[in-house]
């Protein structure tokens, strides 16, 4: 099988570059290296069964190189981040939304067998339901929520229209190696453990009750291979588990929640990143978070339902949080000081 994985070089992508080129796969990886780095993919650059190219999804002429003979795309290149997309809407849009058009167009056209993208836990929106249900969406709350739900729109549409297979994959705030920790608009936790090791005292927006459904990604690669390898058949018999009638000849387009299914609050989250760092610097073990306002738009709570994930894709989130929390932690110090 080969698959072209877009946004190869950044946090997520490069972790499914790494599994798929040891796993004896051919992979093509594109990235314009906007927010993603050849230092993810350094290691992967003489192996015969792994190509890179420097490219932009906005570009369909670039789409189509990349994606000629290819089986499955694992399509991860976007512009991530709320506030990035509260102050840049324009370019958000025209990546996470043309982009993702040109990259489903180019996959049309070259006969792509299943298209894999990363739809995001932000199309849950304003919804209060807990757990989050894959069928029960709220209004979105920001613009990069928009986009993420118009591609499964997209998808969706593609599906019903080309007959191309198509499983949008809703990720819940993952984390672990190589998730960037600089720059205005680093991840909460990457952005803590950075701060941790400066021995600084890390911002928590509101009393720290806020919680979410960290997921490990070594739990985002497993969801990956599988929607990647799964059959057609096999979906469409394990779909009855979920109580969904799947028509036997008809294309599959599925949407699924992938996280580990529980729930961590901010200040939680906090002593745990403090505990963990602090087993390499002792120095770390009396820092206190900083208190301060709520960000607008912040949703108190967020925990999937990984139900549907687990019937259908056969899906086994083998980390927690907790465990995910203190190899993440390992990963940092070691690459933050080194
Ligand atoms: N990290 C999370 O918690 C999370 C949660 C939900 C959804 N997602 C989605 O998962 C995907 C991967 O996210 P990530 O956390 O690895 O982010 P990332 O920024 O590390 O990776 C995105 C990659 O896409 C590339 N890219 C951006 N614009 C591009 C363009 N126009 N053409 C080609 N490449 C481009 C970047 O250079 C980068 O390497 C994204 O689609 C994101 O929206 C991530």
């Amino acid at each position: 099988m080969k698959l072209l994985i877009t946004g190869g070089a950044g946090f997520i992508g490069s972790n499914l570059c790494d599994f798929f080129v040891n796993n004896n796969y051919d992979v093509v990886c594109l990235d314009n290296l906007s927010t993603g780095f050849m230092h993810n993919i350094e290691p992967l650059l003489s192996k015969s069964n792994f190509r890179f190219i420097k490219g932009d999804i906005r570009d369909l002429n670039t789409c189509r190189d990349a994606v000629k003979g290819c089986d499955v795309v694992l399509h991860e290149a976007a512009l991530g981040s709320v506030p990035r997309s509260i102050n840049d809407p324009i370019t958000i849009n025209s990546t996470n939304i043309s982009g993702f058009l040109k990259m489903l167009v180019a996959a049309r056209d070259e006969k792509v067998k299943r298209f894999v993208y990363a739809a995001s836990s932000s199309t849950y929106g304003d919804s209060k339901e807990l757990p989050k249900i894959e069928h029960n969406i709220g209004r979105p709350l920001s613009p990069y929520a928009i986009t993420k739900f118009v591609d499964e729109l997209y998808a969706n549409v593609f599906t019903s229209l080309y007959g191309i297979e198509t499983i949008g994959l809703r990720y819940f705030n993952v984390f672990g190696r190589r998730q960037n920790p600089y720059g205005a608009y680093a991840a909460v936790i990457p952005l803590w453990v950075k701060t941790l090791i400066n021995h600084q005292s890390p911002f928590i927006n509101g009393d720290g009750s806020y919680s979410r459904d960290f997921t490990y990604i070594e739990n985002v690669i497993q969801a990956n291979f599988l929607a990647a390898t799964i059959s057609h058949e096999e979906i469409v018999q394990r779909a009855s588990l979920y109580n969904m009638d799947l028509p036997q000849n008809a294309p599959i387009d599925l949407v699924f929640n992938v996280a580990y299914g529980g729930n961590t609050t901010l200040n939680e989250l906090f002593y745990c990143l403090r505990d963990n760092l602090a087993k390499y610097d002792s120095k770390i073990a009396t820092i206190k978070p900083t208190y301060r306002e709520n960000r607008a738009g912040d949703i108190p709570h967020s925990q999937a339902s990984i139900i549907k994930a687990q019937r259908i894709l056969g899906y086994q989130p083998k980390f927690s949080a907790i465990q995910g929390f203190e190899h993440a932690c390992e990963w940092y110090y070691k690459n933050i000081k080194g």
